[in-house]
């Protein structure tokens, strides 16, 4: 960040929302590239994003994931000075983005959710469009684009017209794009939709090793939770406007899960009895809240054990009972819960208490 070169640092910003209370020790961090507080926009009646506290740090991915409609990209484009809130501010490297938008620019790499490109270019004549608009010219420019390129694995492709490039390629681009005025922060609007799932985790691999190698602050959305759950570092769930929740994604699972671990357990050698009766076997072990047995005999039972934090006691008891009784054991592995599923209790959670919690 090159603080000297731009406008001091603001610092008054609107208080926190009170609602915020209720989670679990907020971060306050003045220094955050990314911060939001009260932060809101209105469209008419439309209430499209409320009271948004939010702060990102250097060296972490955020996911903000929510569906259609939730507001998130709403909430990038206040970020960016592209729209105006209705209330409540922003920081993005301790710039009001509605008062330095260009100054915000420059620091802040932006892939947007269509991201487009002139089609008879290739894709590192592309690159060198952006690079002159961001005042890099000549070998500099150069360098720098060979540099973006190989980051985001294009280098083999670049001198290929845009026109030729896969839905994956034109993301990866646009993140090399997103890279040329060298930012501390990267804005990526849905950057995996659309893409085949392998070009997804080759697109997610790269992000890691971009803010492990460059420190910098990523905020990603995505409607995708699935997809996104494994690179964030931290994720809120956004719905309707409003971030009904702030955490990683095991904090997430244990605040809006129902408390209870899903284990799965396979057995070989099963019949219609043998299932039966493991069945009975599992449901006797303590800590086993629910059994459920597989339609088929090679597939796993799946137990539910409560409290959650038992699970490793309930397993061990599973390895000991299969054991005594002479079952064979082909697998046993804790699930993990997917943000598909946190987000679908998070929603309902916040429905049942949404009164309360908007107090
Ligand atoms: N320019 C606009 N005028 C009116 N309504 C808008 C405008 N932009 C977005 N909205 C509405 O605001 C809400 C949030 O939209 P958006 O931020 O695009 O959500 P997301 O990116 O999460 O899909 C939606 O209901 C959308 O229809
Ligand atoms: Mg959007």
């Amino acid at each position: 960040m090159t603080a000297s070169a731009t406008p001091p640092a603001e610092r008054r910003l609107p208080r926190k929302g009170r609602s915020r209370q209720r989670d679990r020790a907020p971060i306050e961090d003045m220094t955050a590239p990314i911060i939001t507080r009260r932060l809101s926009k209105r469209y008419g009646d439309l209430v499209a994003v409320e009271a948004l506290d939010l702060e990102v740090h250097a060296g972490e991915i955020f996911g903000l994931l929510g569906q259609n409609g939730a507001g998130k990209t709403t909430t990038i484009l206040m970020l960016l000075g592209l729209t105006e809130p209705t209330s409540g501010g922003a920081r993005v490297v301790g710039l009001d983005p509605r008062r330095y938008p260009l100054e915000v620019k420059r620091h802040v790499g932006y892939l947007p959710d269509n991201v487009g490109f002139y089609d008879g270019m290739t894709g590192r004549e592309n690159l060198r469009y952006t690079a002159r608009l961001n005042g890099l010219y000549g070998r500099e420019a150069d360098t720098k684009i060979g540099e973006v390129l190989d980051q985001v694995g294009m280098t083999d492709r670049a001198d290929t017209r845009v026109d030729t490039y896969s839905r994956g390629m034109l993301q990866r681009l646009g993140i090399a794009d997103a890279l040329v005025k060298g930012p501390s922060v990267l804005i990526l609007d849905e950057p995996t939709t659309a893409i085949d799932p392998i070009g997804v985790v080759e697109i997610l691999d790269m992000l890691r090793g971009l803010v492990r190698e460059h420190g910098l602050a990523v905020l990603l959305s995505s409607h995708l939770l699935v997809q996104v759950q494994s690179v964030c570092d931290r994720v809120g769930i956004f719905a309707a406007g409003r971030l009904i929740g702030v955490g990683t994604v095991p904090e997430l699972a244990e605040r809006f899960g129902d408390g209870a671990a899903t284990i799965e357990v396979g057995f070989e050698g099963l019949d219609r009895a043998g299932l039966a009766t493991t069945a009975a076997a599992l449901e006797s072990v303590k800590g086993v809240i629910e059994v459920h047995a597989p339609a088929k005999a090679h597939d796993p039972f799946v137990v539910l054990a409560k409290p959650a934090n038992e699970a490793t006691a309930v397993r061990e008891a599973i390895l000991a009972l299969a054991s005594s009784k002479g079952l064979r054991l082909s697998s046993i592995r804790e699930a993990q819960a997917s943000l598909d599923e946190i987000y679908r209790q998070a929603v309902s959670t916040r429905l049942q208490t949404g009164v309360e919690s908007a107090a």
